[in-house]
């Protein structure tokens, strides 16, 4: 080892220690996108009044063609990364799409992630997308931050809203802040760990960081009056039942630090990224496909998580996401693709902030990168800078519950039609599924909600030039299976096997009471489960 790779390895260390990269799981309208804005808000990234997030949603929304199906559905269904600054750390939050048509999307994004932040209306409580989500960390076992959010409205009993997520979520939460009062009486939290009392006070329009006032126990006791009684009666309660943090059942995913606020008005917002900061963890060694960590310290790697057509409309370029897992990345290093071998320029690297772009300069694991035109990377693909190639292991697809028979209805765009497909299940924007007798012309398309068909539909035929028609398909329910009972369930009427690109075989069932049938007649058969199933 030469005498300069010490140091180089030390400082590879330092920076990956100053990373937390997570992102937020919420239902529709918790607060998500309000509270991104508040983290950058207080990370500095946001000088004049917070809205820039949403402001740059409702912009983005126009912008293209691929856009304008956002905005005639009036959601959002591209993710952002952003970074931003916050005491001494770098901090990475992914976003995830919030309609749950795209939980296959924003299950790839948590598998990039090390905590995520589960922001709950705490008029509403735990919602179905919220549990769908939670699932998805669950099984990769994330630990999760909760906020419970909205507060400055009337809220339901805090100690009930405990109970919703230990009963149906299996999470053990411990309240690290107790609210004072809620609605319009929400003066401050109690900070469990200090004992003392955290006064809020509003700003014109949330505009700025919320002032905080430390107020020690007797004097709130003296000044907030009724609120604050009802606030240690709860506390007492919480005490003598025992809710200690414990940090290795945090990072295992078992238990979850609870704080309340309101992301509009910043109450709670500070106390919730210093947690994020002060527990999450750091980026960690990642295991390869034979399971054995690669160092934080040995060469450039990376994961592609998210591949995303037309993020610039006036290039019409495509977009890897990488998430950095070891080592430094230099803008303009050249890289390898582990499963094509092909290398990579990285001249035109990227960091993304919203849809601004600026160009990397450096990356360190934990922050993640964009590469432009990287046209042969895929989902999943490991790339490194030098040595033995990478290889992760796979991120499980999610189970597809809607499917489609696709057929270009122009003869003469066959092409255009197969190279539009390849590219969309590239992306992953839908999953693609060939049986022996269709081949490229006639793919099943599957996906997690029918709103990824609209999209696959709207590119083939704008992008690519390929009218097409989605028919609808009788399947309901798929399963993974292996080349020997493919051979056996082919033979079997009620079930089709197709395959997909990354080798896996998918039996696919026209009604679970099949599946299950098939399954008691013969229990030899190998159908296994797929992630995200209820
Ligand atoms: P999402 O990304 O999770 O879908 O939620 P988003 O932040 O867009 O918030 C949904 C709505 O809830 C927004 O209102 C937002 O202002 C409001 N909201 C978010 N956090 C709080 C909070 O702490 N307290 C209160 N009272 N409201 C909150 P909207 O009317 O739909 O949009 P807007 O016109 O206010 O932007």
């Amino acid at each position: 080892m030469s005498s300069d790779a010490a140091p180089a390895a030390d400082e590879v260390r330092r920076q990956a220690a100053r990373r937390r990269t997570f992102a937020i799981i919420s239902h529709p309208d918790a607060g998500k996108t309000t509270l991104t804005e508040k983290f950058l808000l207080y990370g500095g990234a946001l000088t004049a009044g917070a809205g820039s997030v949403k402001a740059k949603r409702d912009r983005r929304a126009t912008a293209s063609d691929w856009m304008e199906l956002e905005r005639r559905r009036g959601i959002s269904v591209t993710s952002a990364v952003v970074q931003f600054g916050y005491r001494d750390r770098v901090l990475n939050l992914l976003d995830t799409p919030g309609h749950g048509d795209f939980s296959e999307d924003t299950y790839r994004v948590l598998a990039a992630v090390d905590a995520a932040v589960m922001v709950l209306d705490g008029a509403k409580g735990i919602e179905a997308q919220t549990r769908k989500l939670f699932e998805v960390c669950r099984n990769r076992e994330i630990p999760i931050v909760t906020f419970i959010n909205k507060w400055d409205r009337p809220a339901r009993d805090p100690l009930e809203l405990l109970d919703e997520i230990e009963d149906q979520l299996v999470l053990d939460p411990v309240p690290v802040t107790w609210p004072v009062g809620d609605g319009d009486r929400f003066s401050g939290v109690i900070d469990r760990r200090a004992g003392h009392f955290v006064r809020f006070g509003r700003t014109a329009g949330g505009a700025a960081a919320a002032d905080e006032e430390i107020v020690a126990a007797a004097r709130a006791e003296a000044e907030e009056g009724s609120t604050w009684g009802e606030a240690r009666e709860a506390i007492e309660l919480l005490d003598g039942a025992g809710a200690e943090l414990d940090a290795k059942r945090f990072e295992a995913g078992e238990l979850s630090p609870v704080f309340f606020g309101s992301a509009l008005t910043n109450f709670g917002v500070r106390l919730l990224l210093d947690a994020i900061v002060d527990m999450a963890p750091a980026p960690a060694a990642r295991g390869d496909a034979d399971g054995d960590p690669r160092p934080l310290d040995s060469g450039f790697s990376a994961s592609v998580f998210k591949v995303q057509s037309n993020m610039d409309p006036a290039h019409r370029d495509r977009m890897a996401f990488l998430r950095v897992c070891s080592g430094r990345f230099e803008r303009g290093m050249t890289i390898t693709c582990g499963r094509t071998g092909k290398t990579l320029a990285t001249k035109y690297a990227h960091t993304v902030v919203g849809r601004d772009r600026s160009t990397a300069e450096d990356a360190w694991p934990g922050d993640v990168i964009g590469l432009v035109n990287a046209a042969d990377l895929r989902v999943g693909d490991a790339v490194h800078a030098a040595g033995e190639p990478v290889r992760w292991t796979p991120v499980p697809a999610f189970a597809p519950s809607s499917f489609r028979l696709a057929r270009c209805t122009d003869t003469s765009k066959a092409k255009q039609f197969r190279s539009g497909v390849r590219q969309l299940d590239s992306e992953g924007v839908v999953q693609v599924l060939r049986r022996p007798e269709g081949g490229e012309s006639a793919p099943i398309l599957a996906a997690v909600g029918p709103l990824q068909f609209d999209v696959a539909e709207h590119r083939l035929r704008h992008e690519f030039g390929a009218p097409v028609e989605l028919a609808p398909a009788p399947w309901t329910t798929a399963r993974r299976t292996d080349e020997a009972s493919a051979a056996a369930l082919r033979a079997m009427s009620g079930v089709t096997v197709a395959a997909r690109d990354d080798g896996d075989l998918l039996a696919l069932f026209e009604s679970p009471y099949w599946l299950a049938r098939l399954q008691s007649d013969h229990p030899d058969l190998t159908l296994h489960r797929l992630i995200g199933e209820g």
